[in-house]
């Protein structure tokens, strides 16, 4: 399992994050749990409002299950998002939240707590007091975001004091937005319009680690795009490239993302024990820059 530097912590953690929010799809979440962690995915990745909190649960009671030690995880959680009502980074919300994703858990601390969708009515100070709060009762290790730009973060460091080492972002062959704005910059092309800010040159700058979230899926949940007739180009190229580097087009897809130098963390949401030996197997895998290009030519992407 490839390791990364996550964000500016002197932590290494895999590469390969375990996603969570389908966990109360698994067939068998121990055996998908186990087999995660005997391919090297010791990085989980939770939300409090996944299966309305119940994924959390059913990671605890399988873990439970296995000789795991929760030592040997990294464990992350997101808060802030009430689902259908409102995003909400009050203090005593992400308190709550914290609380109740370490009861669920069953565990003493988070390793990583992110904002999961920003607030638009957030006060840094007041995200500031909780952080402070969490850390200090030794509750969460590391801080981040997810879905902000760069002008948000920059917004809540007026006020946090502990470092934001990640964000958590869509991104994968078939959401490609962060880099059609930086290939295309100063172009009258679609691509070239900057949605986000500048978020990876950002993310760069600022040794902030992006954690790619739905990297099989293309527009907002609509399908995957691995085998799937909409995409002839794109899987062809991923076919014949997959035999070339002795992974499956499923590994190449997320060997894509951790090939690029922006020290990306690919999230694998999938339920299936093989899919995740395939793409932890890949993200060993490093694609030369010709073969990267090429891909992201074959998603339907252009070069000025
Ligand atoms: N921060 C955010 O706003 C945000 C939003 C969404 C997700 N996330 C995080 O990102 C994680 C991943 O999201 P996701 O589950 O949507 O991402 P994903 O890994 O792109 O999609 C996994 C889904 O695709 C299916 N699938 C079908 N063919 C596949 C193939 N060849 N390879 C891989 N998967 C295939 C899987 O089915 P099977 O299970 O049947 O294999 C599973 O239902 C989540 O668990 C969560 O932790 C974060």
């Amino acid at each position: 399992m490839k390791k990364i530097k996550f964000g500016t912590t002197n932590e290494q953690v895999s590469a390969v994050v375990f996603g969570c929010m389908r966990l109360n799809k698994a067939k068998d979440p121990v055996e998908v749990i186990q087999t995660a962690y005997d391919h090297g995915i010791t990085f989980i990745d939770h939300a409090d409002i996944y299966g309305g909190g119940d994924c959390e649960t059913i990671f605890a009671d399988a873990l439970a299950k296995t000789s795991i030690k929760r030592e040997d995880l990294f464990i992350q959680s997101k808060c802030g998002i009430i689902p259908g009502k409102l995003f909400d980074f009050s203090k005593e919300h992400i308190i709550e939240a914290v609380e109740g994703s370490l009861k669920r858990l069953r565990v003493d601390y988070l390793d990583s707590l992110l904002l999961h969708r920003p607030d638009t009515w957030m006060d840094p100070f007041e995200v500031n007091e909780a952080f402070e709060a969490l850390h200090q009762a030794g509750k969460v290790r590391y801080f981040g975001v997810s879905n902000q730009n760069p002008m948000q973060i920059e917004f809540l460091k007026k006020g946090v004091q502990q470092p934001l080492v990640a964000n958590q972002l869509q991104f994968g062959l078939m959401h490609t937005g962060m880099i059609d704005q930086e290939l295309q910059v100063n172009m009258k092309t679609p691509g070239s319009f900057d949605h986000d800010g500048g978020l990876l040159m950002y993310s760069r700058l600022h040794d902030m680690t992006i954690q790619a979230w739905s990297p099989y899926q293309y527009g907002f949940f609509e399908g995957v795009f691995i085998g799937n007739e909409k995409f002839p180009e794109l899987n062809q190229a991923l076919e014949e490239m997959a035999e070339k580097y002795g992974i499956t087009p499923t590994g190449l897809a997320s060997a894509w993302i951790l090939s690029h130098p922006a020290n990306f963390q690919v999230i694998a949401g999938t339920m299936t024990p093989s899919r995740i030996v395939e793409i932890a197997k890949a993200s060993e895998v490093q694609l030369s820059k010709e073969d990267w290009y090429k891909l992201y030519l074959a998603a339907g992407n252009m070069l000025p």
